[in-house]
């Protein structure tokens, strides 16, 4: 988060905020937002993309605040679920501007989504294009809908985050032709407006070139629908994915490169194509939220495992962060409570939980006098961290707490014992 800075005692500060201060107040572990970060990367995709639309997938963490922030940024926002909707539309997002995801919408989703009157659903499967078509016959709309395209890319990620290749659960197939009948049995029912195409390819991507093959494919269906029908869709979204740098080693594009990347990928494919150039659409979670916070954690025991490598306990782990333990992440930690002259030592931070593979940092350079009562910062945890939090081991998860200008406000509070015990009704 660019509002992060050592204080004169060495001390981590965000946005002028000490995080003693912060872990005093509110405790830790907590997930600790840099707002005016949040802000100013919603600002560069905006600037990088001024004449299309920027949805915040909000998967990547989503609460009422959040909403709010984004919106007034000019942001529009994707959601998946109707937990994510019902987040969305009770913070005062216009329904216009919320697009709708999944792979298995319900009819009580549906229904809410089309009550509410969302922009757009991004239909996914047959079946639900049967039961929007019902539905939206019953309730007497026309809902705006995309079809997602599965667009047969391998991109260059984590098995478990990557969504183009032919054989998963999303969207429908390119190769076998599936993409275009739909295309055509939406626009066939009068009760749907297709409005365009999407593809998503994966997740932590920085190779721009699996988009240059997806908007390839797209638009080649976006033509062959032309040719089959006479209708040039108006719209495409190429979906979100871009990379953030989770350590030194990442170097992700800026939001401006990547326009300009996307830009000229699609320009240069409608003009192979001869369409007119639809209005482009894109869906970052991670690169909008994931570097704007930091987890805050405090030390709670530092033990030297036969001289291999010293394990530090936190007072959080994979009930708070999933992410290095399910896709082999890589994330740092530094001291942030002091400074200290003392040599680095090779550290692995870990988590509280019962599980070995509770691993937060596999390796990091700590410290050699990092010791219980120290404060940890995890920088880096604002994608994927709290939106993907379990009570494993029934441990409450952690608040988050947004900072600007010196002054803290609690937008997601601490979940309590009590919160857990009032679910078990046994
Ligand atoms: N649009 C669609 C249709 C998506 O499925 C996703 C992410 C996004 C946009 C946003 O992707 P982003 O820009 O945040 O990479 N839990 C995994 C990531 C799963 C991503 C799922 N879909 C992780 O922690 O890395």
């Amino acid at each position: 988060a660019r509002g992060v800075r050592r204080g004169a005692d060495g001390a981590l500060t965000v946005a002028g905020l000490d995080v003693r201060e912060l872990a005093r107040r509110y405790g830790t572990p907590a997930y600790v937002l840099d707002e005016d970060d949040l802000r100013a990367r919603c600002r560069d995709f905006r600037a990088a993309f001024p004449d299309e639309d920027v949805y915040y997938a909000g998967k990547a963490f989503l609460c009422r605040a959040v909403v709010r922030i984004v919106a007034e940024e000019g942001l529009h926002l994707d959601v998946c679920s109707g937990g994510e909707l019902a987040v969305a539309l009770s913070a005062g997002m216009p329904a216009e501007r919320i697009g709708f995801h999944g792979n298995n919408k319900s009819v009580a989703e549906l229904t809410r989504a089309v009550d509410a009157g969302v922009g757009r659903i991004i239909v996914d499967s047959d079946d639900e294009i049967t039961r929007l078509t019902e539905l939206a016959r019953r309730r007497g709309v026309r809902p705006r809908v995309l079809v997602r395209v599965t667009v047969g890319v391998e991109a260059h990620t984590h098995e478990f985050i990557a969504t183009a290749h032919e054989d998963q659960k999303f969207g429908f197939s390119l190769a076998g032709g599936a993409a275009a009948a739909a295309a055509f049995r939406i626009l066939d029912e009068d009760v749907l407006e297709l409005r365009g195409l999407h593809s998503h390819i994966g997740s932590q991507i920085f190779d721009t070139s699996g988009f240059e093959v997806s908007a390839r494919r797209v638009l080649a269906l976006q033509a062959q629908i032309r040719d089959a029908r006479g209708v040039e869709l108006p719209e495409l979204d190429l979906g979100g994915g871009f990379g953030i740098a989770y350590t030194t080693q990442d170097d992700p594009a800026s939001p401006a490169d990547l326009a300009k990347r996307l830009r000229k990928i699609v320009d240069g494919e409608c003009d192979v194509e001869r369409l007119a150039v639809p209005r482009l659409s894109i869906e970052p979670g991670r690169a909008l939220v994931g570097p704007a916070v930091f987890t805050l954690y405090e030390v709670g025991t530092v033990k030297d495992v036969d001289g291999i490598r010293t394990y530090v306990s936190v007072d959080g782990g994979m009930s708070d962060n999933i992410r290095t333990a399910l896709y082999d992440a890589s994330y740092s930690a530094t001291v942030a409570s002091r400074a200290s002259t003392a040599a680095p030592i090779l550290a692995r931070v870990v988590g509280k939980h019962c599980e070995s593979g509770d691993i937060v940092v596999k390796d990091e350079f700590l410290p050699a006098d990092v010791q219980p009562g120290d404060l940890l910062a995890v920088p880096g945890t604002g994608a994927y961290c709290r939106s993907m939090a379990s009570n494993y081991n029934h441990v409450p998860r952690p608040p988050v707490v947004a900072v600007r200008g010196g002054e803290a406000r609690l937008i997601v509070r601490r979940e309590t014992e009590d919160d857990l015990l009032a679910l078990d009704v046994g």
